[in-house]
């Protein structure tokens, strides 16, 4: 299965089970200490006896001064159960597990991996909690919104299929949060508007290739030596999977951070758009520091915007709005662009940004961004 297969099957909903390593998940969180002080963590699509963000947040329970944490998982996710360490005689639904305290119970030294084990199977012996759920663990059922009321932030890798409509109970609760998604989602019509109104926000881990455990083997041989490189056996179903950006609402000093611009803008390196009155800039490094007036620029610029140095104005392609601005293709142009690149699927009543390089050749960018400085 080819990783566009793996994204693909995640969307359409007929695989959501990617399961995020610690080392990734501790690599992001390092970030965010301060956030978490006397806080209630919620993780609400994850089976602690499979989630590393349940582990993680065990683990750091003391370190990062939680108030509690509160876990949920989904009764029909099919990785579930697998590991059980024969805490349920018949296969459960879905449970809750609540955690108000932990301690090196061992007494070796630290909080780990073996200290969270003992406390999932000495549950009800202390103040922690397993508690069934009347429903199926569905992060919109009753029971899963009314657990959200209480927490202060939601962290986790919420289903690839679900995702507009995981924010969307996020953003309803008005809760923070901190979690994962792909890189594609910046220009979903539900996401870009809250990116543009400063209620999301793609923080450090931005477009990164990741390797996630999943319920299939990749036998491809990229696949294979991606995740092998990466220090995982593809054997145990480990899978490359692209473009993956932390989505979040918690505020951190890289956001608002100048992005450094070294070009000046000249007519010939700009070129302003055939469809369009605004200049094309190809790669984010390039936005020229002398511009004022609006650019397109590629989406990767997400990761670089500062709210008080850039105003985020349109998507180009799924945004009805924008394309009412955007012209139609010229004949002229058409002709141009297949003469130079091939036969194309372009056709004149296609409201597309188009333009000519310096040295005339006719282009068709790739999803961009509309912006301009502010100061
Ligand atoms: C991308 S996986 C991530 C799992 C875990 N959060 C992690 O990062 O390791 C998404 C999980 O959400 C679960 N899920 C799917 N639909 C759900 C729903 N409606 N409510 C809650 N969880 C759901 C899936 O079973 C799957 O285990």
């Amino acid at each position: 299965m080819s990783w566009n297969e793996n994204l693909h099957n995640a969307k359409t909903g007929k695989n959501d089970e990617f399961y995020t390593q610690l080392i990734d998940i501790e690599k992001e969180l390092q970030h965010y200490k301060e956030h978490f002080k006397g806080k209630t963590v919620f993780c609400n699509c994850d089976d602690p006896y499979e989630s590393n963000f349940f582990k993680y947040f065990a683990m750091n329970f003391n370190h990062l001064w939680l108030k509690k944490l509160i876990v949920t998982w989904y009764s029909t996710s099919s990785i579930a159960y697998t590991q059980l360490w024969g805490l349920f005689d018949v296969r459960p639904q879905a449970y809750k597990i609540e955690i108000n305290e932990m301690f090196d119970v061992n007494q070796d030294g630290c909080e780990d991996l073996l200290d969270v084990r003992y406390f999932l199977e000495h549950l009800n012996s202390s103040k922690n909690k397993l508690v069934a759920l009347k429903g199926d663990g569905d992060f919109r059922s009753t029971e899963s919104l009314e657990l959200l009321q209480e927490a202060d932030i939601v962290v986790t890798n919420p289903p690839f299929s679900l995702f507009r409509e995981y924010v969307n109970v996020l953003m309803r609760y008005q809760k923070k949060f901190l979690i994962l998604g792909n890189m594609n989602a910046i220009t979903y019509k539900e996401i870009f508007p809250l990116i543009k109104e400063n209620k999301l926000w793609t923080w450090y881990g931005f477009n990164m290739s990741m390797v996630y455990k999943t319920t299939y083997p990749n036998l491809l041989e990229a696949n294979r030596k991606y995740v092998i490189w990466k220090g995982y056996n593809p054997d145990d179903w480990y899978v490359k999977v692209p473009a993956i950006c932390w989505y979040t609402n918690l505020d951190i000093n890289k956001r608002h951070e100048d992005l450094i611009m070294y070009k000046k803008y000249t007519k010939d390196e700009y070129p302003k758009y055939e469809t369009f009155d605004a200049i094309d800039v190809n790669t984010v490094s390039e936005i020229p520091f002398d511009y004022y007036w609006i650019m397109w620029v590629p989406k990767t610029f997400i990761d670089k915007y500062n709210p008080n140095q850039f105003e985020l104005l349109w998507y180009e392609r799924e945004d009805e709005n924008i394309q009412v601005w955007i012209k139609n293709m010229s004949k002229s142009f058409l002709d141009d662009y297949r003469k130079y690149w091939g036969k194309w699927h372009y056709t004149s009543w296609m409201k597309m940004l188009c333009y000519y390089d310096n040295n005339r050749i006719p282009r068709i960018p790739f999803s961009r961004i509309l912006i301009r400085r502010k100061k």
